[in-house]
């Protein structure tokens, strides 16, 4: 009989994993429960703590539905969701982002041009950019799939008062891989926090808080599929984003505009009476 003890028994688990098992399965349950067991023992974890994580994820369990993923967001406050992101964001295209659970399948069609403000508050923000490939040529019939909070900092999904995909539209350029559309300046808002995430937050002196931002999806056949997000230089939050998605390419810059420098051809032409922001900002894909 082998005597297991809390020296050998990361080697005792590995010892009952099956000759046979896939091999990334077996490299990632190895290194896992490595880790799990180090972490044990480096923290001398006591029996109350051990509880404690059990109970984080008895709760995160208790809470998950179709509309509210804990799970998701306690990876995403730990910084996990952004590592993994960040482990396969490619160097030489635009890089990826968090998804966040405020993303709707479905979203109405939006013309080049189209406007998401409608007559939400709030400073009209003009948005445009070209899609690209690493050699800088546009993209033809890339789908761009637009979503962010309204003005009063909660998507549509939190929102009674909204409709099911205000401030959220599916854009698919012209040959010119050009999008443009107007929207409502995005504002800092709080990740949900009254839930067993919410007590991590707090048991770590941390805030809720995100950066202002606009999320997009952009997909091109051929082309790897883009979940990423954008950022004004100036949000108070930039460098404390507490889901960790900020990175230095995704961060833009909003210019100030007199009315009459609105474009023509959009939705809003003629419409705009007061100052605007406008923002230019390209997406770079990289072949699938
Ligand atoms: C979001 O940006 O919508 C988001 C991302 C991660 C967690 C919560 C919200
Ligand atoms: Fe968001």
């Amino acid at each position: 009989m082998r005597n297991v003890t809390k020296d050998n028994i990361t080697e005792v688990f590995k010892s009952y994993l099956s000759k046979d098992m896939e091999p990334r399965t077996r490299e990632v349950m190895s290194a896992l429960v490595q880790h799990l067991h180090d972490f044990a023992r480096e923290t001398n974890l006591s029996h109350d703590e051990w509880r404690k994580g059990i109970d984080f994820l008895e709760g995160c369990a208790a809470i998950e539905t179709e509309e509210r993923h804990e799970f998701v967001l306690a990876a995403d406050v730990l910084g996990l969701s952004s590592l993994v992101d960040m482990l396969h964001s490619r160097e030489d295209a635009t890089s990826s982002s968090v998804l966040g659970p405020f993303h709707v399948s479905g979203a109405p069609p939006l013309e080049v041009g189209g406007d998401m403000k409608r007559d939400f508050d709030g400073i009209v923000l003009l948005a445009e950019g070209v899609i690209r490939d690493t050699d800088g040529n546009p993209i033809a019939g890339a789908e761009l799939d637009i979503w962010q909070t309204a003005p009063n900092g909660l998507y549509a999904s939190q929102d009674d008062a909204q409709d099911m995909y205000s401030f959220h539209g599916l854009m698919t350029v012209g040959e010119d891989g050009r999008y443009a559309f107007t929207t409502a300046k995005p504002v800092e808002y709080t990740i949900p926090s009254d839930g067993p995430v919410g007590d991590i937050l707090r048991a770590c002196g941390r805030h809720p808080w995100r950066p202002s931002h606009l999320h997009f999806i952009v997909k091109a056949p051929g082309y790897r599929t883009l979940v990423t997000e954008i950022f004004p230089d100036d949000d108070p939050y930039l460098d404390e984003d507490t889901v960790f998605g900020v990175r230095e390419d995704l961060v833009m810059t909003y210019h100030e505009k007199a009315p009459e420098d609105f474009p023509e051809g959009m939705a809003l032409s003629g419409k705009v009476d007061v100052p605007f922001l406008a923002v230019d900002f390209d997406v770079i894909l990289a072949k699938a």
